[in-house]
């Protein structure tokens, strides 16, 4: 099964100066536990961001001299990723950045989006062609948890939504290239 799981900030904005807008750790702890054990797709830039990777994930660049750490592996498109992460077996989440959730979402079966719910400063915005409007809410809670840059409690309401016909993925051209 295939899953995408991001936050989002009242004003669109997902990301700021390569890393989250905001310093809400139970909200990290939870993407952390969520995607515990998945391959993972994930885009160039996030995937720099990141501290950890873990093993099985598939970063999207079209760079071919990219240098990955252990465990990683650079694909050129994110069908490409989708597919390699399939192929481990394992549960597949796309963790984004924002080109990215753009070019998934649709092959998504679920899509955790915790809505923080205050406008922060950003540089990276939630893409605005994801709608997610005709899915249904599987599942919705709302925590008040503390936020260390603004050094108050915000509201995040973890969604879980689930699209019930997600698009399968291109058939892949025998002719072409592998990603
Ligand atoms: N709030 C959240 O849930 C969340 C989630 C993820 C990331 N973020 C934040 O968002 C920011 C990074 O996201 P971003 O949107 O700027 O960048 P990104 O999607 O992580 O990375 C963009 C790069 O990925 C590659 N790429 C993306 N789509 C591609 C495609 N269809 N085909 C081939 N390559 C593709 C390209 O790499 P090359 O240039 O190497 O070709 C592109 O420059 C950071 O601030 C991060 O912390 C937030």
């Amino acid at each position: 099964m295939i899953s995408a799981i991001g936050a989002v900030s009242a004003n669109g904005m997902i990301g700021l100066d390569g890393w989250l807008p905001w310093d809400i750790p139970e909200e990290l702890a939870y993407f952390e536990q969520t995607v515990d054990g998945a391959a993972l797709v994930i885009g160039r830039l996030t995937y720099e961001s990141m501290d950890v990777v873990p093993v099985d994930s598939f970063i999207v660049s079209r760079r071919d001299d990219l240098q990955l750490r252990p465990g990683c592996r650079r694909v050129d498109s994110v069908e490409a990723g989708l597919r390699a992460a399939l192929a481990t077996g394992k549960s597949v989440f796309v963790i984004g950045g924002a080109s990215v959730y753009a070019a998934a979402w649709r092959y998504c079966e679920r899509f955790y989006l915790t809505r923080i719910e205050r406008s922060f400063d950003g540089d990276s915005r939630f893409p605005e062609e994801i709608d997610l409007s005709g899915w249904l809410i599987e599942s919705e809670t709302v925590r008040q948890l503390p936020e260390y840059k603004t050094r108050g409690d915000v509201n995040c309401r973890f969604l879980v939504y689930r699209q019930r016909n997600p698009l399968p993925l291109p058939v892949l051209d025998c002719n072409s290239a592998p990603g």
